[in-house]
């Protein structure tokens, strides 16, 4: 009996119905149905839809035989899943796992560049699909580009990332420098099959941005190029911003996304309405025991869009999550003094704004993910002394082998803070001012533990608009 997509589709949703009264599970964040993910993969939109591929454990929540998953949406915000799209070959150059890598349009014919991995050897390999990305087809030369240069790290060699201009294709890979440091590697193609080496687009050092660049992305963006890279071991994300030309590219200003934060592994995608629209993997904060007891592990975030402040990359959500808007509190010209539970708001997938005025505080700030009587709460707030947004995760649970411990970044602005957050169960996304983002875990134990306060210390801070949406599932 051949299994139809509708049988399929029907299978998945059963197997997401298993964790439905998983308090930590997201609802409005795309992750496998089960088992593990790590990075996004080959985003591209294809006749109007937006294909997400992701690396995957369909055997279980834990890092090891990646396949690529797949899911479509229309808007950007809902999904459905596809079949499996990249499974290992037995006896393969992707018998080990089938890693990261990008999606092309080949003439009229979707194309996936990814990673094959066998006996620890990495190399470049191509898959097709001729019925609308369903399934796909694996090229019978692959791999298409085996040997590294001799300068780089004869096992890290991964990661494509290839664009199109003219009649000429370009590749950026992952690796790093024998000598140590990070590398994106450059190569150049007439038909996808046969590459030519050119010159290292860019080096780095290990002590700035450590031995591996992973995943790298490389993009115009306004009248700049710039290049995203994930480092390896430090699991941070770093852009450069710079200009390129005659194949080369000079990097003019260097910065971190996400600093401090869970975000890795960043792909992005240039849609049809001329954005560059960005997707991390955000990883668990708990071991491997409770993840694996959860049945699944990892996270897409949500998506965003990237946009160039003269030297600096900013973020910011999609408008297309307002769809997801569902009963609104609205609060104005608030002065916080001390600590004040937000009446009437409370929950654990929301989407909060926050604009607030430093006043006379020493800190001011937020709490979610409050029980009633505090045994479990997250702190979210400015330090203005420190010129800090930390996210304190001290008290957020009280579930042993989670990760509690205290993430910061620069604040944007020493008098006031324009918050944008996300909370979906376990998972939360901030942005503060466009400029710094944060992404963490919190995995509270208590189903009650839906609680809003803002509080102040040192002083008073105000005025204060706080405005909070409960958002809707993208499942059920
Ligand atoms: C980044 C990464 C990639 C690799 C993939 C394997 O998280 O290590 O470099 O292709 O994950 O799953």
């Amino acid at each position: 009996m051949t299994t139809t997509i509708n049988d399929w589709l029907e299978t998945a949703a059963e197997r997401r119905r298993v964790f439905t009264a998983d308090i930590h599970r997201p609802r409005y964040h795309f992750l496998p149905p089960d088992g593990w993910t790590n990075d996004p993969n080959g985003v591209i939109q294809w006749k109007g839809e937006y294909h997400l591929f992701y690396q995957h454990n369909p055997h279980g929540p834990f890092w090891g035989t990646i396949h690529w998953g797949h899911a479509v949406s229309r808007d950007l915000i809902h999904w459905e899943d596809r079949p499996i799209a990249l499974t290992p070959s037995f006896d393969g150059p992707d018998k080990d796992g089938c890693f990261s890598g990008c999606a092309v349009d080949d003439n009229g014919t979707p194309t996936l560049v990814y990673t094959g991995v066998a006996d620890d050897r990495q190399t470049q390999c191509l898959a097709m699909s001729r019925d609308k990305l369903l399934t796909w087809e694996k090229y019978q030369g692959n791999p298409v580009l085996a040997t590294p240069p001799e300068d780089v790290r004869p096992l890290d060699f991964r990661d494509p990332w290839v664009w199109r201009e003219g009649d000429t294709w370009y590749m950026v890979l992952a690796s790093g420098q024998l000598s140590g440091g990070g590398v994106a590697l450059l190569y150049r193609s007439s038909d996808l099959r046969n590459w030519n080496p050119l010159p290292h687009l860019l080096t780095g050092e290990v002590e700035m941005t450590g031995e591996v660049w992973e995943c790298p992305n490389f993009f115009p963006l306004g009248d700049k190029h710039v290049l995203i890279i994930s480092v390896w071991p430090r699991h941070s994300v770093h852009f450069f911003v710079g200009t390129f030309a005659d194949e080369r590219f000079v990097p003019e200003s260097h910065g971190v996304l996400d600093p401090d934060g869970s975000l890795f592994a960043p792909l992005t995608l240039n849609d049809d309405k001329g954005r560059q629209l960005l997707w991390g993997w955000i990883d668990e904060q708990r071991s491997r025991e409770v993840q694996q007891s959860a049945g699944w592990a990892g996270v897409m975030s949500l998506p965003r869009e990237l946009s160039l402040d003269k030297s600096s990359v900013h973020t910011a959500f999609v408008p297309e999550l307002q769809k997801l808007r569902r009963a609104h509190t609205r609060l104005n010209d608030l002065n916080i003094a001390e600590a004040v539970d937000v009446e009437g708001v409370k929950g654990s997938a929301f989407e909060l704004r926050l604009a607030l005025v430093r006043g006379s505080a020493s800190r001011s700030g937020l709490i979610l993910a409050r029980s009633p009587s505090g045994e479990e709460e997250t702190q979210i707030y400015a330090d203005w002394e420190k010129g800090e947004l930390v996210i304190d995760r001290t008290h957020s649970s009280l579930l042993s082998g989670v990760e509690q411990g205290i993430q910061s970044g620069t604040l944007p602005s020493a008098e006031r803070l324009y918050l944008h957050l996300y909370l979906d169960g376990s998972v939360l996304e901030l942005i503060a001012d466009e400029q710094l983002t944060l992404s963490t875990r919190i995995y509270p134990s208590r189903n009650d533990s839906v609680g809003i306060r803002l509080f102040s210390s040192g002083g008073v801070s105000g005025p204060t608009t706080l405005e909070v949406w409960e958002l809707a599932s993208i499942w059920f």
